[in-house]
């Protein structure tokens, strides 16, 4: 029987193991990066990348990633191809698939991906969904053990939209083992299911957002308004208003605590300009980290485990 296709299309598909390998290579592939030593594992490979949503981060990171390993990247989005006319996306998946390498999608539904993914006979990332955003907690991650060391064990609060996002760190520290202190707004809570949650063990859930706050070795974020969700904005805008990370939130978290976002950022919603433009601020590195956590991704799906 053949081997199954291996797939990243949620956080806790790969093992923490896995995990640590990918992390590992980052830091290889980032240091060869950095050092102008060229590293091109992926000669001859092709990556197709389908949006149906907005993307700068994304894109460009794996447009240019791919371009580094000395493979290529064809951008796809659903007003130019036949997905936006109907075409299914079970014989988009059968098509594509037979003419790259790998595919990252960026869509609405969990659902669309996982269609995608049972008739691709390549790998498929998840380039974020409605539900999940993993390649960007990838990268958070990788960004937190660069700065602090290990995360198991670790606080992470989490203040606002139980969104992708959220969903995604609260897989994250199922599978790495560290707790997320989460405060939404009424109405706005975590759904485990919809989350992909086995337990509820490495989260608790604060009303109050300074209480979540408290000890937390890392305060993150996001809009309070997602992409597919522009309806709901006036709603939100008012639903929001006290979740918003700021001076105080930060004073209560441990010395030293570090802030994410994973951009873009609307300064004086979520945020503001003195948190995120700030000293415990690492926004930009963790944007950067997009690149070097996705090479090891498509290294690791492309080429299996290598150490070279
Ligand atoms: N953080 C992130 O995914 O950014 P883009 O929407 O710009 O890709
Ligand atoms: N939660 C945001 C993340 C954008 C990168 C969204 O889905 O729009």
């Amino acid at each position: 029987m053949a081997t199954p296709v291996k797939h990243f299309l949620q956080f806790r598909d790969f093992s923490s193991r896995e995990l640590e390998h990918l992390f590992a290579r980052t830091r290889v592939i980032k240091d060869r990066f950095k050092r102008y030593q060229p590293y091109h594992p992926l000669a001859d490979r092709t990556l197709a990348m389908i949006f149906e949503k907005s993307s700068t981060r994304t894109r460009l990171s794996f447009e240019a990633g791919m371009h580094q390993l000395g493979g290529s990247a064809i951008y796809l989005n659903t007003r130019d191809t036949q997905l936006g006319r109907g075409e299914p996306v079970e014989d988009a998946a059968e098509v594509i698939s037979r003419m790259v390498d790998v595919v990252m999608i960026r869509t609405f539904e969990q659902d669309i991906i996982e269609r995608f993914a049972s008739h691709s006979r390549v790998p498929v990332i998840n380039g974020l969904t409605n539900e999940y955003h993993p390649c960007q907690i990838l990268a958070d991650i990788y960004t937190f053990i660069e700065q602090r060391g290990p995360i198991q064990g670790k606080t992470v609060a989490w203040v606002g939209d139980s969104n992708n996002m959220c969903n995604t760190w609260l897989q994250a520290a199922e599978v790495l083992d560290f707790n997320v202190h989460v405060s939404t707004p009424p109405g706005y809570e975590v759904e485990p299911e919809r989350a992909g949650l086995f337990a509820t063990t490495h989260y608790e859930e604060f009303t109050d957002p300074m209480d979540a706050c408290r000890d937390a070795d890392l305060v993150t974020t996001d809009v309070w308004t997602s992409m597919g969700f522009e309806a709901e904005n006036a709603e939100r805008m008012t639903a929001f208003a006290d979740w918003q990370v700021d001076a105080e939130m930060m004073a209560v978290a441990r010395d030293g605590a570090l802030f994410m976002h994973c951009l873009p950022a609307h300064r004086g919603e979520e945020v503001t300009a003195d948190v995120i433009d700030g000293r415990n601020s690492v926004v930009w590195d963790e944007a950067e980290n997009r690149l070097h956590t996705q090479k090891a991704l498509l290294e690791y799906l492309l080429r299996g485990q290598v150490d070279d």
